[in-house]
């Protein structure tokens, strides 16, 4: 029999490390942590009940991130935790006391004072949005992996989960929306990162926390910072406020070059076009070194994604209407965007779009990456939410970075550790938003290098404030510069 090597943290009144067993290769966790409890007596505390992925009872921490044991087949190396960010009772088996306090505190049950009369008027769009949330088996992982609910004062992600459910259900008298509202709904960054993890696919970003901040706005629980977003957008069809020349503007409608290998259209994003100029300059220039022609529609507006994800849907719609007005009528190859959000928002909220989208690093290394000039620094990468979580684009990034003659990539703890920017917590709550930058900032000073580069300017702007503060704090001498991805491609093509 073909033997693997695992290591299992134990934990009780006598061991607090690692323990390695030999297991047989290709059995589940769940079947190698009873084979080690049954050939070396090892005593090992951990939970199960279905072995068939429905409990949610057996969720541990293997090899970093959260899974069922007895869905996850055993490999060489494997290293097993308790899930992170619980109480350990014993080896891999979590206190889970106060997820049910919660639960219970949240009032998890239907609350109406009479009986229902009329249940034959349930339609069945009513059922559907309910059956969307209502999946969840209690594994705890999304829990165990959210950010916000780490650093800040946040439910977390399966509860909003459950409120939706409530929210949803027209049975549910109680209002759902009042006790998001104060269980810090507007915390979530939208990262997604619980989405990631769920064994049961639950998509918490779409289907509960955005559709509960909708129903919040509805209802009044909104943040006032947000409105003032909501002012801009209605004043200039862009996120923020005009104050130096936009680069629609200033820019030509086309860049073109001989023998073009590629045709785009560049979706500029409001904060590209309204504070990032240089950044968008750069992308025409890079895009052009590429052998790619750029055309630049002057009428196109913000993609929605701000109001999107801070639930006022009734502007995202006009929004997007006027952009896909635009968009659907070019002769184009595709539309690039160097924004994660807005990438995201047209891949996935476009849902009537007649057109490709990509990320910029995604069309650079479909039409063949050129002969960059070398480059003496050293660099680390920061994953957008929305780019890696949002559009599955990790890779290419770093095989730009990595063909860049002399340059130096060195990655940082977690690169796709939310940096606190996303889901309209920058502007609506700076405290919540920094709370998570700083462990961002401290990451990357980690890592000691020149550049800190990302693809999406909301990032930017916030790992750039992050890094100042955190600096001022901890009396740090070291200047790190934070750039997308093109303005660092513009100085070596
Ligand atoms: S999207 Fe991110 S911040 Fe929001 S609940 Fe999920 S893990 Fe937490
Ligand atoms: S929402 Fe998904 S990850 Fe979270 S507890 Fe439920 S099943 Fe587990
Ligand atoms: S034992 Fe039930 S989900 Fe694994």
């Amino acid at each position: 029999m073909e033997m693997v090597k695992i290591k299992v943290k134990r934990f009780n009144k006598d061991k607090d490390g690692f323990e390695e067993y030999e297991v047989p290769k290709g059995i589940n966790v769940l079947n190698a942590l009873e084979y080690i409890n049954k050939n070396y007596h090892a005593n090992i505390y951990f939970r199960s009940s279905c072995r068939a992925g429905q409990c949610g009872s057996c969720a541990m921490c293997i090899n970093g991130e959260p899974k069922l044991a007895c869905k996850t087949k055993v490999e060489d190396g494997m290293v097993i935790e308790p899930l992170k960010n619980f109480d350990v009772i014993r080896d891999l088996v979590v206190d889970r006391t106060p997820y049910y306090k919660k639960l219970a505190n949240l009032r998890n049950y239907i609350e109406r004072k009479e009986y229902p009369e009329d249940l034959e008027n349930i339609k069945p769009d009513d059922i559907n949005k309910v059956k969307k949330v209502r999946g969840c088996i209690d594994c705890l992982s999304c829990l165990s992996v959210c950010p916000v609910r780490k650093f800040t004062d946040y439910a977390g992600p399966t509860f909003m989960r459950q409120l939706a459910r409530f929210a949803f259900d027209v049975r549910d008298e109680g209002d759902r929306e009042k006790i998001a509202y104060f269980e810090n709904l507007y915390n979530c960054t939208t990262c997604a990162k619980c989405v990631e993890v769920c064994p049961k696919e639950i998509e918490i970003v779409h289907h509960a926390i955005e559709k509960l901040r909708e129903l919040c706005f509805k209802k009044g629980y909104y943040l006032k910072n947000h409105l003032a977003v909501r002012e801009n957008v209605l004043k200039y069809n862009r996120s923020v406020e005009k104050d130096k020349t936009p680069l629609l503007e200033e820019v030509n409608e086309e860049y073109l070059v001989e023998n073009e290998k590629m045709r785009v259209a560049f979706f500029t994003g409001c904060l590209i076009d309204y504070r990032l100029q240089n950044v968008g300059r750069d992308a025409i220039k890079v895009l052009n070194a590429h052998g790619i022609s750029v055309i630049i529609p002057k009428n196109q507006v913000c993609c929605g994604s701000p109001f999107i994800r801070t639930g006022q849907t009734d502007i995202a719609e006009k929004l997007k209407k006027k952009n896909l007005e635009i968009f659907n009528n070019l002769d184009v190859d595709c539309v690039v965007t160097v924004c994660a959000g807005c990438g995201s928002t047209l891949k996935n909220d476009y849902k009537e779009k007649e057109f490709e989208v990509m990320d910029i690093t995604e069309v650079l290394n479909k039409v063949g990456l050129i002969k960059y000039k070398p480059l003496d620094a050293t660099v680390t990468y920061h994953d957008p939410c929305h780019l890696k979580r949002g559009q599955g684009v990790y890779d290419e990034p770093r095989k730009i970075l990595k063909s860049i003659p002399n340059l130096k990539f060195i990655e940082m703890e977690v690169p796709d550790q939310c940096c606190g920017a996303g889901g309209g917590v920058r502007s609506g709550k700076p405290e919540v938003a920094y709370a998570l930058g700083k462990r961002k900032a401290k990451m990357i000073f980690d890592t000691n290098v020149d550049y800190l580069v990302t693809v999406c300017p909301f990032c930017e702007y916030h790992i750039r404030d992050s890094l100042k503060k955190y600096k001022e704090e901890n009396n740090i001498k070291k200047d790190i510069k934070v750039m997308n991805i093109v303005s660092l491609l513009s100085k070596v093509v």
